[in-house]
């Protein structure tokens, strides 16, 4: 067992047809294309339809993770979805998907870490299967944030997409796979950015629907400091667990939630902007989805590929924040 790692088998991503445009915007709340590019990055972002919900996107890219990684759903025995946008309260998403897939062997639960929930599944399956618990697991980032979105409010309805990811994961022999994870959170911080109707705490009525308590609300500007400032740090740290340098990483792929803190957290780390991936022009902040989707897009085009030493770090609600880095 010493030797094993967990590495990435394959990846897969879906988002919504529909495009909800910088210009958009413009004709729903007081904003300008030029305030959102400059203070954002974002030019566009994917908007599910009515009637579209976060499993239907996660099962599609988790049929994609595992057809690529060449296994069959019923080979997988631990799935978990990462989101804060589920289908419902009860069962999990990652209960609907798993019954969709078919992946009847596997035990599946969600995992609630807002922005960070992809890189907490990937630190709990590398720990499973380095302890042989689990052999093949899927981590699943999958929201429809769009539905949580107050369209009244500029300050965050131009920042959040929908869309998912997945990586399905399995244990890799020799120098491969995850070299370092670690997670960390700070419920102190709660009120930073919460949604705080329709729990038990404030039991949804029409009260709470009509004040729009179920919405997110965001004190943006103060997020913005710590999560340059925990990203930046938890990256060095996994470098410093791996013997690694920032020069050694091939490609560094943030959370996608502002292109001012991709640019803020790389400068700190010393990563020069052509090893920074960023689509945040396209897709806005897809909260637990937005690091799948990235990875999977450098998959495709080739940006990833075997031996590159790829650093992934994330900060959201809660807070929380994480790293993984891995050689592919
Ligand atoms: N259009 C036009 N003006 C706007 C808009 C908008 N959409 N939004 C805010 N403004 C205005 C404000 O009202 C303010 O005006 P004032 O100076 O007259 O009061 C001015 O712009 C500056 O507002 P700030 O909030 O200070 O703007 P800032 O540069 O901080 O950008 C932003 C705001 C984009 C939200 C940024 O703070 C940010 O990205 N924060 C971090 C978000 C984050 O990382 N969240 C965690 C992850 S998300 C998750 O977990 C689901």
């Amino acid at each position: 067992m010493g030797n094993i790692h967990a590495g990435i088998l394959g990846t897969g991503h879906s988002y919504p047809e529909g495009i909800l445009t910088n210009a958009d915007l413009e004709k729903m709340v007081d904003t300008s294309d030029e305030w959102i590019t400059t203070r954002t990055g974002i030019k566009q972002r994917r908007k599910a339809a009515p009637g579209e919900y976060t499993s239907l996107f996660a099962v599609r890219a988790a049929r994609q993770a595992i057809e690529r990684a060449r296994l069959d759903p019923t080979d997988i025995d631990l799935l978990l979805c990462a989101t804060v946008s589920p289908d419902q309260i009860l069962p999990s998403t990652g209960c609907i998907i798993q019954a969709e897939l078919g992946a009847h062997k596997a035990a599946a639960m969600d995992v609630v870490a807002a922005c960070s929930g992809f890189l907490y599944g990937l630190s709990l399956a590398d720990a499973m299967i380095r302890t042989g618990q689990s052999r093949y697991t899927i981590v699943i980032g999958a929201e429809i944030l769009t539905q949580y979105v107050d369209y009244t409010d500029r300050q965050t309805c131009v920042l959040f997409g929908d869309g998912a990811g997945a990586a399905v994961l399995g244990p890799v022999e020799g120098d491969r796979g995850i070299l370092a994870a670690k997670i960390r959170s700070d419920g102190r911080y709660e009120e930073q950015l919460f949604s705080p109707g329709g729990g038990t705490r404030r039991p949804p009525t029409s009260e709470t629907l009509a004040s729009g308590d179920h919405f997110f609300k965001m004190r943006g500007n103060e997020l913005f400091k710590v999560a340059v400032r925990s990203m930046a740090d938890i990256s060095r740290e996994v470098l410093d667990e791996a013997g690694l340098k920032p020069e050694d990483v091939d490609l560094f792929i943030p959370h996608q939630a502002n292109q001012r803190i991709t640019d803020a957290v790389a400068n700190k780390l010393n990563v020069d902007s052509d090893r920074v991936y960023s689509n945040i022009a396209m897709h806005g902040n897809t909260s637990s989805a937005s690091i799948p989707i990235a990875l999977d897009e450098c998959v495709e085009s080739g940006k990833v590929s075997e031996g590159k030493v790829v650093l992934l770090a994330s900060f959201g609600g809660g807070v929380t924040w994480g790293a993984v880095l891995m050689k592919w």
